[in-house]
């Protein structure tokens, strides 16, 4: 006999329609009753959604970045009885048939709603298995509640390495606090004998009202998750800046050709051309499309580009993918998608993922350089600012250029100043003649 149940998405008020941030399963996995199953995280606040009861995960159902609503179906999880049943009557390891009567659920029905008839095939073909109680208590899943995990997150903690004091081994704050106090102390240690660690001093503590009035507004989602990012990314890679000027006064003359020619169907900014210059010059310095994997360098063989999107709650950094097969019209159509898609906030996961290489541009609203944080576990990261017109000296005289600022970030454990400054180089020399994106 069998029990196969599926755990589905609680009340959730006036909510509908909320993202999947973080999956805490997978199959396989051995969970107890109401360990969390996956995070869901709307404006106003941070949720789990629990397990109706202790077994093991046999599927998740849903990946991230998914909208969930009240009643939708997020896991298949065996009941713990029932295994525990199957291995002390040394059952063979035979099918499961769903055929059979489903006892009624132990689990709150507004939790979970056993659906055995509804159940996907895959499941039937699921081996009976061993398991002992040990191995029911939470290992490699951590097992802490959602403010303690917004909490861990906002700190760049990794809830696996943080043992849980409280019964079953659930996280609490108090444990957060002390693993990183002591991470704090035993990185001053390491620093005191001189072999690295980052200490630092606390956050300074300021009651800005005394000095004025003040509003204090909530971080919206994004910031607070791209801020974990970009801290994480700037504290651990050591970062370069170089920087160029690319003379664009050729592409600038193409480029409102062809948008002319296309004007009622699509935009063509100058940041198609530079995807297409970043592809040449990636393809060229194969390095710069590489990622650190403990001592080794992973080089890819394909070339999805990054672009960092401004939207009104934070940056987002959808993936342009196979860029190399890609004309300037597709592209062009491309980016117009992802970034409306970003500013209705209707990216998926999958629309971020798989990145080789990020090109953050400020061009549409000025400046002249800035240093770009690299979008690990990316190596490489390319600014770029407003062009303007300059004097540049021919040899002979000045020649009005229009000259374009290029900000490349990398990492130096991967790349070097002299690497770095070939790849822009070479990116000038392709923006300011196209005809070597042919060579
Ligand atoms: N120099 C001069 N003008 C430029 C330029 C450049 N480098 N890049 C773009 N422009 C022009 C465009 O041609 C367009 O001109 P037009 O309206 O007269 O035709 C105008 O600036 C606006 O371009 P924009 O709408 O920004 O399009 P884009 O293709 O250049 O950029 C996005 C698209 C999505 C990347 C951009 O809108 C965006 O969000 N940028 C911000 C990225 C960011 O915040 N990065 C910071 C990370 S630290």
């Amino acid at each position: 006999m069998s029990e196969l149940i599926e755990a589905r998405v609680p009340d959730l008020g006036s909510d509908s329609g909320i993202p999947v941030i973080e999956l805490l399963v997978q199959p396989g996995d051995r969970i107890k009753k109401d360990q969390g199953l996956l995070t869901l995280e709307s404006d106003k606040a941070t949720m789990e959604v629990p397990s109706p009861v202790e077994g093991e995960v046999v599927e998740v159902l849903v990946k991230l970045g998914d909208a969930l609503s009240q009643g939708d179906r997020v896991a298949i999880i065996r009941v713990a009885e029932v295994i525990a049943e199957q291995t002390a009557v040394q059952a063979p390891a035979a099918p499961v048939d769903i055929a059979e009567p489903v006892s009624p659920s132990p689990a709150p029905a507004t939790v979970l709603a056993p659906a055995p008839s509804a159940l996907p095939t895959p499941v039937m073909k699921s081996p009976t298995h061993a398991l002992d109680n040990a191995e029911l208590v939470p290992g490699k899943v951590p097992y802490a509640s959602p403010a303690v995990r917004v909490f861990a997150r906002e700190l760049g903690v990794d809830l696996n390495q943080v043992t849980g004091s409280e019964r079953g081994g659930r996280i609490t704050k108090e444990d957060v606090q002390r693993f990183v106090k002591s991470a704090l102390s035993g990185g001053a240690a390491t620093a005191a004998t001189g072999t690295g660690g980052l200490v630092l001093i606390p956050w300074p503590q300021v009651d800005f009202s005394k000095f004025g009035p003040v509003v204090s507004e909530p971080l919206s989602r994004i910031k607070k998750l791209s801020g974990a990012n970009l801290a994480r990314n700037w504290a651990m890679i050591p970062h370069v800046t170089q920087f160029d000027e690319a003379d664009i006064t050729e592409m600038e003359a193409f480029r409102k050709k062809l948008g002319d020619e296309h004007k009622d169907v699509v935009k063509i900014t100058p940041l198609v051309f530079l995807i297409k210059a970043s592809v040449a010059a990636l393809k060229k310095f194969p390095a710069f499309n590489a990622s650190l994997d403990g001592e080794s360098l992973v080089l890819k063989q394909y070339f999805h580009i990054g672009i960092a999107v401004d939207t009104p709650d934070g940056l987002v950094v959808p993936v342009i993918r196979d860029a190399d097969r890609k004309g300037l019209l597709e592209l062009s159509h491309e980016l117009a998608a992802i970034s409306a898609k970003a500013r209705d906030k209707k990216l998926t996961g999958n629309d971020m993922q798989g990145g080789c290489f990020t090109i953050s541009s400020l061009g549409g609203i000025g400046g002249t350089a800035f240093t770009p944080i690299i979008n690990a576990p990316e190596v490489a990261i390319l600014g770029v600012s407003k062009a303007q017109t300059k004097p540049v000296w021919n040899g002979k005289e000045f020649t009005p250029k229009l000259m374009l600022p290029l900000s490349l970030s990398y990492d130096h454990r991967v790349i070097d100043g002299a690497a770095a400054a070939r790849f822009t180089t070479y990116m000038a020399q392709v923006l300011a003649d196209l005809r070597r994106l042919l060579v």
